[in-house]
């Protein structure tokens, strides 16, 4: 109704025909995002409370700890990023700088955030049958925008970091303590807040887009290939999931960060099961 044959609009004066409310979608989820990059801003250069030593809790915001300041219990992977000789400009690194650009870049490039932020931050359009505000359109056919197509890259990178965090989570249930006492297994509600997320970001990655072409793409006969169909399948699954997961990623990730960040202030303590 408002496109003529040719793809342009058609002349009509008003922004839209739609009565409904099409501007709510893109409003929650700009309050959404801006809230959620506003949290982990302020957590990820916060540079304290990430670690409880007593449980080998581990936020995934400062996984895997690579910094010299990092906290040596914490640093499962080497601490090679300088922190001492680098003064101020130390503040600006996060402890995590060698995961985060890369989720961060996985996050941004992905096919439902691309078209979440697109329609809440750029108006791009707001919502489907109403004008944009900008005059011209080129797409991700060029630069800047034909980076998103690096996001195969960016689900590599995903993986392994997922496998870091999964890492992170098993070895969670060593009992710790910074003068190396402790040992034995325990088990507490940070544990199974920690599993929780590390379920939800395989779920996540594993529903992505990507994950979906590299495991059933360029495949003539299903039917010759039964493995890979069978995980098609199952990913497929996921993927019609994927909005979905990629918001509910985004809250396990912030509430697991502030259940550890909690714990390592001493604003409460961690309901033991065993340990
Ligand atoms: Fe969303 Fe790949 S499409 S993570």
């Amino acid at each position: 109704m408002t496109t003529t044959a040719t793809g342009g609009r058609a002349a009509i004066a008003a922004r839209t025909l739609r009565t409904d409310r099409w501007w709510f979608p893109p409003a929650i989820q700009a309050a959404g995002l801006t809230a959620w990059v506003a949290y982990a801003t302020f957590r990820v250069f916060q540079q304290s409370d990430y670690f409880v030593d007593k449980y080998n809790y581990l936020t995934p915001f400062y996984s895997p700890c690579v910094s010299t300041k990092c906290v040596d219990e914490a640093s499962h992977f080497g601490e090679f990023l300088p922190y001492e000789s680098l003064g101020f400009v130390a503040h600006l690194i996060p402890f995590a700088a060698v995961s985060l650009p890369f989720l961060l870049l996985f996050r941004l490039t992905c096919y439902y955030y691309r078209k979440a932020y697109y329609r809440a931050f750029w108006l791009s359009p707001p919502a489907c049958a109403v004008a944009e505000p900008h005059a011209k359109y080129s797409g991700e056919t060029r630069f800047p925008l034909i980076v998103q197509n690096l996001h195969r890259y960016f689900f590599y990178a995903a993986i392994l970091i997922s496998l870091i965090n999964t890492y992170d989570a098993i070895n969670a249930h060593r009992l710790g303590g910074v003068d190396g006492a402790g040992g034995g297994f325990g088990l507490g509600l940070g544990n199974i807040i920690l599993w929780i997320n590390v379920i939800l970001l395989w779920a996540y990655t594993a529903s992505c887009h990507s994950c979906r072409s590299i495991i059933g793409g360029k495949l003539n006969h299903f039917s010759k290939h039964p493995v890979r169909y069978s995980l098609w399948q199952r990913v497929s699954f996921l993927n019609g999931h994927h909005m979905l997961l990629a918001w509910i990623t985004l809250g396990t990730l912030a509430l697991t960060d502030f259940y550890i960040m909690g714990l390592a202030a001493g604003w409460y303590s961690d309901l033991r099961f065993i340990g």
